[in-house]
């Protein structure tokens, strides 16, 4: 048996991650801000610290993984908590478990990106930057000049573009590549659980409906922990730094019309 992190463990993708990998007899060490074995706001530095310290003491210093699905969707008015739990709920912990997960064989991590990052027009890119900076209030403030309507999901979208490329960064250099610790991103497209539920009965569900989705269809959270599962096994030791997008064809269709 291995010993995994899971983020997001109380709910939607994290839920049935963590359910896949005790059914496979792992140790799952769950992390939410409710029902979880470690209670914890992602969304402030104090509550990220605060979880480091009871994964580390939890898991002896060693970790074989490591899924990061908590996540905050693309509410309006959410534009500081998005970007503090989407982008430095995963930088901040996965920069304070780097040596447990370095002290483990091939350790893999799974990060949730979202097909967002390329389907999501008007993102500033200098809000992705101060977010790359660490600067959660500045992105925050440059993305709230976006407009009530646009302000969410454009928060939304930052988020993991700067979540995504510290993946891109960090799993291809030297402290996390180089010790064997394989950093991949998984982005999904609209997945049935609670947070698409809110966005299709939040005030812009005309527009997640509007959303072209080829296959017609919302995946399944099993669905993406299967890939998930895939992605922590050892079938995926040559991958790292790579981006699995697992969308019902949003974003091959929308990039379709780039040539
Ligand atoms: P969900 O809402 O079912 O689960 C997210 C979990 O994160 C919840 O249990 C929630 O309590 C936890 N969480 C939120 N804020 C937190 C905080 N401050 N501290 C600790 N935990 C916190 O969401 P879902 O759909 O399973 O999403 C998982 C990941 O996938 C997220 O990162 C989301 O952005 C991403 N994603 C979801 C898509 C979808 O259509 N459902 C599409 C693309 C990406």
């Amino acid at each position: 048996p291995r010993r995994y992190v899971v983020t997001g463990a109380a709910s939607g993708m994290g839920s049935a991650v963590a359910e896949s990998l005790r059914t496979q007899g792992h140790t799952v060490i769950g992390v939410d801000q409710r029902d979880a074995d470690i209670i914890a706001d992602l969304a402030t530095p104090d509550g990220r610290r605060d979880a480091i310290a009871a994964i580390l003491a939890l898991c002896d210093g060693v970790l074989d993984g490591a899924v990061l699905a908590a996540g905050v969707g693309p509410k309006a008015g959410a534009e500081r908590a998005i970007v503090e739990v989407n982008t430095f709920g995963v930088t901040e912990l996965l920069a304070g478990l780097r040596d447990a997960l370095a002290a483990s064989n091939k350790a893999k991590v799974v990060v949730f990106g979202s097909n967002s990052t390329t389907s999501t027009p008007f993102v500033p890119k200098s809000a992705v930057r101060k977010l790359m900076k660490g600067d959660a209030a500045s992105a925050a403030t440059i993305i709230r000049r976006r407009g009530k309507v646009l302000s969410g999901p454009v928060a939304y979208a930052a988020s993991k573009l700067a979540v995504t490329q510290w993946c891109r960064v960090h799993g291809t250099d030297l402290d996390w590549a180089g010790a064997g610790i394989r950093l991949n991103v998984i982005a999904p497209g609209p997945v049935m659980t609670p947070l698409l539920q809110a966005q299709l009965e939040g005030a812009s569900g005309k527009n997640v409906r509007a959303f072209p989705v080829p296959l017609r269809e919302y995946g399944t959270p099993e669905q993406l922990a299967a890939w998930v599962m895939l992605m922590l096994s050892s079938d995926a030791d040559f991958m790292s730094g790579s981006v699995v997008t697992v969308d019902g064809g949003t974003e091959a269709y929308l990039r379709s019309r780039d040539w």
